[in-house]
């Protein structure tokens, strides 16, 4: 089988690499990079630290407002698709460029597997909450890495195209925890404990100057460092807003860390401040205490338990401290770490 997956920003190139790693041997894996991420950083450094075969074509897209960045993403994989002729093309997650390849190979007939069905915050006013819903209805497989998105899969009428296949991102922090026990690689500070690591990128947070203001100074009033590990989209936010020389001394902002780096961040971090969907996960799979500036989360497994909390109305938490303490769940609603190996089978008994 030809099988394509169509990827663009950050999340999804550690989820094509669980599945990179699944199809390898076994049929023609093509990877089309629509370019909605292109710095350094952000992208070619994933493909390194993983391996992944370079993009079979990388589309240069780039940034731009959602309309003009998705359709002119929809123009360029439509021609492609005819080109290579896929049997399946794979679409991960929420972003920009999910859509743009669902809605790109629905319309001309090329059946879409969806990796991360059925994830739902609720939140309409998200731009990833319309990519989800969109991209699960437009797919002939959605892939669930949970019951919970089952679930929500089963209340829009899609019980018949869901199969539970658990969580990619499991398979691949699995691999990644062991590499960096083995062999830690360098982080931009001194590894001086306890320390805090801060992530934050969504547009909701980068639009309002008030409170971005307030977020930030709450880091700035916590009692140990905090690595504000910044997406370029928060870096021109502090700038523009003139944040930058009003960061207080105990938060120093960082350029973003490959996959590597982060999970040893991760791991060896007292707590997590972030708006990012797969670090709240990720800290809860390791077990590190984490605050979510948002007001919802399309992940409420990691709620449960108290490993996970969102703080959007609620930033004075930030400095209690309380929340390091940690939770207190075993469970593993998230899959045993095989869950590209469960999609490779899926798409093979697809009839
Ligand atoms: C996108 C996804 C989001 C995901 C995030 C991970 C959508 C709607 N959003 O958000 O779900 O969590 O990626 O990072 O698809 N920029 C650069 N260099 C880059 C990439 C971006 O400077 O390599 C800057 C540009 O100024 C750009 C801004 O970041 O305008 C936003 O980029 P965009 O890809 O549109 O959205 P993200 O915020 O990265």
């Amino acid at each position: 089988m030809r099988l394509i997956s169509i990827v663009g920003a950050r999340p999804q190139f550690v989820k094509l690499a669980a599945l990179n790693w699944a199809i390898q041997g076994k049929h023609n894996h093509l990877i089309l990079h629509t370019g909605q991420h292109y710095d350094y950083g952000m992208s070619d450094s994933f493909f390194e630290e993983f391996q992944l075969p370079a993009p079979n074509l990388n589309l240069g897209i780039g940034s731009g407002p959602h309309g003009a960045q998705t359709g002119k993403m929809m123009a360029g994989i439509e021609a492609y698709l005819h080109e290579v002729q896929p049997d399946w093309v794979l679409a991960y997650g929420d972003t920009n460029s999910t859509i743009a390849g669902a809605l790109a190979a629905a319309k001309i007939g090329i059946p879409i597997a969806h990796v991360e069905a059925g994830l739902r915050s609720g939140d309409r006013s998200m731009p990833e909450e319309i990519n989800r819903i969109l991209t699960d209805h437009s797919s002939e497989l959605c892939l669930a890495p949970t019951e919970g998105a089952m679930l929500n899969l089963h209340k829009e009428g899609l019980t018949e195209r869901s199969r539970l296949v658990g969580d990619v991102m499991v398979d691949v922090l699995r691999r990644i925890e062991k590499a960096v026990e083995q062999a830690p690689p360098d982080l931009p500070w001194e590894p001086e404990s306890p320390y805090i690591i801060a992530t934050l990128h969504r547009q909701a947070l980068m639009e309002s100057r008030e409170k971005l203001f307030d977020v930030v100074t709450a880091l700035g009033s916590l009692d140990v460092p905090v690595f504000l590990i910044a997406h370029p989209r928060l870096s021109s936010a502090l700038q523009q807003f003139g944040m930058l020389p009003a960061l207080a001394k105990n938060v120093t902002l960082v350029e973003p860390l490959n996959h590597h780096q982060m999970v040893h961040a991760l791991k060896n971090s007292a707590g997590v401040i972030t708006d990012s969907g797969g670090l709240q996960k990720e800290a809860y799979l390791l077990r590190t205490p984490c605050l979510t500036v948002r007001a919802t989360t399309e992940w409420p497994e990691t709620l449960e338990g108290g490993w996970n909390r969102l703080v959007w109305e609620d930033l004075e938490s930030l400095t209690a401290g309380e929340w390091l303490k940690g939770g207190g769940t075993s469970g593993s609603p998230f899959g045993d770490g095989n869950a590209a190996e469960s999609i490779v089978d899926c798409i093979e008994a697809y009839d």
